[in-house]
């Protein structure tokens, strides 16, 4: 098991990660709360709702349930878990514990939030994107229509508990996607992460919640060490949105139902190392090898139908644009990113075709 601190402007909280990690919450001073609730999904839930309850020792919990699915981040969806606190009698010293993956962490982060201006949130991520990005850090959010995380508070949680074991019931598509992320970690973080991640990917299965442990580990030790040099992404955190720019408008080309976001991630990632390479940023020898890592993790659905023109029109729309200016996140090598608005769109369209024709 692995302890990690993270330091936010409020106050420090920890992120444990590994088997057995549920059994954190054991230590939780349970007279801070009045009252406790999960936030969860009714199959999820049912799934793991009784191990959880056991392992972290909490006994009793009252839960709220929410549809999956990112429907559920939505102001239609936090005025319904409002009302539902309320009148559970949730009161200024109530805890909240947002229990899946991204939808829920974002969802009960956000409303933990602004419930009576706030109470104290605790995460508990069951997806491999929630274990290794979204659970830390403190973004929380809600969509508005088709704008993406359009409202969002910055609110760290308390306490992280990422159990591995908890994502043997993932489907393998689902659990797979989630390495898009741990890859682009990779690429922040250096050589011997990515050495580890080439040899360890081959053999990626769900089977073995131990053999996780060391690589979840590792991904979500890069977001911290990020989200604690820049909490509120003034500069450096940027470093974290690398393949998130063509990633979001592939996504958006395909109305969020072709790929999983995480896919969206891996076209994002061989995108900006095209780019990179036609920026002559980027050599040819690390892009074969970026590119063979990303590729490493399966096989992405097709993109080969969508028009450039498309994904140029949907580029400045990213959330990350500042007055319509993109900021290009891009790898140099790997282990270093940069972030530039000079990249001529034009090259970007020739990135998006040349990978395209990968599909
Ligand atoms: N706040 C941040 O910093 C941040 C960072 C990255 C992504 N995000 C957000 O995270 C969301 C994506 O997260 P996600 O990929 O975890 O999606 P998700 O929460 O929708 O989970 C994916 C699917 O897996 C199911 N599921 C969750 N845990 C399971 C388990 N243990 N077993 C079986 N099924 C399970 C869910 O019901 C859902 O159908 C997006 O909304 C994205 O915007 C936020
Ligand atoms: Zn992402």
């Amino acid at each position: 098991m692995r302890h990690l601190n993270v330091k936010s402007r409020f106050f420090e909280y920890r992120v444990v990660t590994g088997c057995g990690a549920w059994r954190e919450l054991r230590a939780l001073d349970r007279s801070r709360y009045s009252t406790l609730f999960v936030l969860t999904e009714r199959k999820l839930w049912r799934r793991w709702g009784g191990s959880f309850k056991l392992t972290s020792g909490l006994g009793r919990l009252p839960e709220i349930l929410v549809p999956p699915g990112e429907e559920s981040k939505s102001l239609k969806m936090v005025e319904r878990v409002v009302k539902e606190l309320a009148s559970r009698g949730a009161d200024r010293s109530s805890l909240l514990i947002a229990f899946g993956g991204g939808v829920m962490g974002d969802l009960g982060g956000f409303v933990a939030s602004v419930y009576m201006r706030g109470i104290d949130c605790i995460q508990v991520p069951t997806t491999v994107v929630a274990q290794v990005d979204s659970a830390i850090g403190g973004k929380t959010a809600v969509d508005v229509g088709a704008a993406k995380n359009l409202v969002g508070t910055f609110y760290p949680p308390r306490l992280v508990v990422a159990e591995p074991r908890a994502l043997s019931s993932l489907d393998l598509r689902t659990f797979r996607s989630g390495f898009y992320e741990v890859v682009k970690h990779a690429f922040i973080s250096g050589e011997p992460f990515c050495r580890f991640l080439e040899k360890w990917l081959s053999k990626l299965t769900l089977a073995h919640a131990a053999a996780l442990e060391p690589v979840l580990a590792r991904a979500a030790k890069v977001k911290v060490e990020v989200v604690n040099r820049d909490e509120r992404e003034a500069g450096l955190r940027r470093v974290l949105n690398l393949g998130h720019t063509f990633g979001h408008a592939i996504e958006e080309a395909t109305m969020y139902r072709r790929l999983l976001h995480g896919e969206g991630v891996g076209w994002g990632l061989l995108c900006s190392i095209r780019l990179a390479v036609l920026l002559g940023r980027l050599s040819g020898a690390q892009a074969e090898r970026m590119t063979e890592l990303v590729r490493k993790v399966g096989r992405l659905p097709s993109i080969k139908d969508l028009r450039v023109r498309k994904i140029l029109d949907l580029l400045p729309r990213d959330k990350k644009a500042v007055g319509g200016r993109i900021h290009w996140v891009i790898p140099e090598r790997i282990g270093r990113i940069i972030v530039t608005p000079d990249v001529p769109l034009e090259l970007a369209a020739r990135a998006f075709s040349e990978v395209q024709r990968l599909s």
